[in-house]
C-alpha cells in the first residue's frame, strides 16, 4: 500500500482549477504534519492556508515552476492552477533553522493528498519578498517552500534512469510528464 502511494505521489503542476478544496481538507493535511517527526520535538514549523481564489492569485505569481529543456515553465495558464496552497513557514522565535522538518512534513502532506485523490508540487523556487510582503507575513515567520494542490490534470511516469544517463524530467509530445529514477543497486553504495 505504501509502495503505490509513494510511487502514485508524483509532482504535479497543471490542474483542474474549478475543482475546489475545502479549508477542512487542508487542515486535515496540515494535522498530517503536525504529527510527524521533527529535530528535537521543537516543531518550529507554522502554515499558512489558502483555498480561497483571491488570496491564491496573490500566491501564484510569487512561484517558480520546473525547467524543461533548459528553460523555466511559465506554469499552468488560467485554468490550470493550483485550487490551493499551503506555505511552509520557520518560526524563527522557536528555531534559527529548521533541518529536514518541512520536507517530512511536505512528504507526509502529499502522501495525504494523494490518498484524497489530489496531488502538487513542493516549491522552493519562491519569491520571498514578495511573498510576505502580498501577505503581510511577519518578519518572525521564514517562508520555506509552499506545497501547491489541485486535482491532477496531467499524467505523470516514472522511468528508469540509466548509470550515467540524464536525470531531467521531460515532457512529451502527448503532454505526458515523465520523471527519471535512480536504480536502487546504483543508489545502496555498502
Ligand atoms: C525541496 C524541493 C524543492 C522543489 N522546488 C520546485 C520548484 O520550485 N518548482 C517546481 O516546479 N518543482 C519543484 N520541486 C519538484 C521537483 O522538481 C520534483 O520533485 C522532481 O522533478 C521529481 O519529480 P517527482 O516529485 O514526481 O518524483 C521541488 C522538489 C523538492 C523536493
Amino acid at each position: 500500500m505504501i509502495r503505490d502511494l509513494v510511487i502514485a505521489n508524483r509532482t504535479c503542476r497543471r490542474f483542474y482549477q474549478d475543482v475546489t478544496i475545502e479549508r477542512e481538507t487542508l487542515r486535515e493535511l496540515v494535522d498530517l504534519a503536525r504529527l510527524s517527526a521533527s529535530g528535537a520535538n521543537r516543531q518550529p514549523l507554522k502554515y499558512i492556508i489558502s483555498c480561497d481564489p483571491q488570496k491564491n492569485a496573490l500566491i501564484f505569481p510569487c512561484l517558480g515552476f520546473a525547467i524543461y529543456n533548459g528553460q523555466r515553465d511559465p506554469g499552468p495558464p488560467e485554468g490550470e492552477r493550483p485550487s490551493a496552497y499551503i506555505i511552509v513557514l520557520g518560526d524563527t522565535e522557536i528555531a534559527k533553522s529548521f533541518g529536514c522538518d518541512h520536507g517530512i512534513a511536505a512528504q507526509s502532506i502529499f502522501l495525504g493528498a494523494r490518498e484524497k485523490g489530489l496531488g502538487g508540487v513542493i516549491q522552493g523556487a519562491v519569491k520571498r519578498k514578495e511573498l510576505s510582503e502580498a501577505l503581510r507575513i511577519p518578519p518572525r515567520y521564514q517562508i520555506i517552500v509552499v506545497l501547491s494542490l489541485g486535482k491532477p490534470k496531467e499524467k505523470m511516469v516514472l522511468e528508469t534512469l540509466e548509470p550515467g544517463g540524464d536525470f531531467h524530467y521531460w515532457r512529451d509530445s502527448d503532454v505526458v510528464h515523465h520523471v527519471p529514477k535512480r536504480p536502487l543497486d546504483e543508489i545502496i553504495i555498502g
